[in-house]
């Protein structure tokens, strides 16, 4: 193997450690990546990604890239990659939790659950770090489906649920703080999309894992129950799995990159003070296949 691993102090993900980015990735190598990854979910790799072609080359080892739908975050001059950025600049949201005004914050989702082939997977890379904040969390949701009772996988077998794209976090109705307020809803401009169904259990297409698919950003209700009947069971999944037992959280150093599979964990973007500087480049790795219907 052309690099070492180990595994992450939350026991969630795995660290790669001494990839060689200034050599092209052999095709041996890239397979060992995608075993690793595919294993453990979360990959970290420390201090490699000096730039963007460093980045463009590592992403491509995991499959092929995907121009995300929202044109407005994409990198300029480079379609591949998303530039989400809170400076002088800053086009996002601004909200208050809890009275602590916190910029970029988007708490745990899923990437395009709100269309019906949500990606395989993401690479991000710290461009910019903040003196203050600024982390990110990741949930292994294979690790939180095991953990259920039986009882529980038998009765959510079969259930689908609805997502919608959320733009303005006071409107999320599952996982949501207690106090949240909107300063400033930013000028970032988004396109509209229909509603979708994805079935509540994902069955990974590669290694056959459960997962628990309940983005709560993008979570609407369930599909052909009523809410009394469905936000219930909703609820407890969400608290199930955001409860902090199958989670990692990353602080950041610059270059750092963090890869995900998109199709087995979520993620949640902790924000800054507003009046911290925090730039991060992502990749979108294309997904083949299709879990959801439009509604
Ligand atoms: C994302 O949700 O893809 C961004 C995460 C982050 O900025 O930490």
């Amino acid at each position: 193997m052309n690099f070492e691993t180990k595994r992450l102090d939350d026991g969630i993900g795995i660290e790669v450690v001494g990839l060689d980015l200034s050599q092209p990735i052999d095709e041996s190598t890239r397979r060992e990546l995608n075993d690793v990854w595919l294993d453990a979910g979360i990959l970290l790799f420390r201090g490699i990604g000096t730039s963007t072609e460093r980045q463009l080359a590592l992403s491509r080892c995991f499959g092929e890239l995907e121009v995300h739908p929202v044109e407005s975050i994409r990198l300029e001059g480079n379609d591949e990659v998303i530039h989400l950025s809170h400076k002088d600049d800053s086009r996002q949201a601004l909200y208050r939790f809890d009275g602590e005004a916190i910029a970029g914050r988007i708490l745990w989702h899923t990437d395009l659950i709100y269309t019906t082939t949500p990606n395989r997977g993401a690479l991000l890379r710290m461009v910019e770090t903040p003196e203050v904040g600024g982390e990110t969390g990741w949930i292994d949701t294979a690790a939180a489906y095991d953990a259920l009772p039986e009882e529980t996988k038998q009765r959510i077998d079969g259930l689908e649920a609805r997502f919608d794209f959320v733009s303005n976090l006071s409107k999320m109705r599952f996982g949501k703080p207690s106090s949240i307020e909107v300063v400033d809803l930013g000028t970032l401009e988004f396109p509209e999309f229909p509603d979708v169904a994805h079935p509540l259990v994902w069955v990974h297409p590669e290694s056959g894992r459960k997962s628990l698919s309940i983005s709560p950003v993008q979570l609407i209700d369930m599909v052909g129950m009523d809410r009394a009947e469905g936000d219930p069971i909703l609820e407890e999944l969400v608290d199930h799995t955001t409860r902090g037992r199958f989670s990692y959280i990353h602080h950041w150093e610059v270059d750092d990159m963090v890869l995900w599979d998109n199709w087995r964990t979520m993620h949640y973007a902790f924000g800054t003070p507003p009046e911290q500087v925090r730039v991060v480049h992502r990749t979108t790795i294309k997904g083949e296949r299709q879990t959801g219907r439009l509604l």
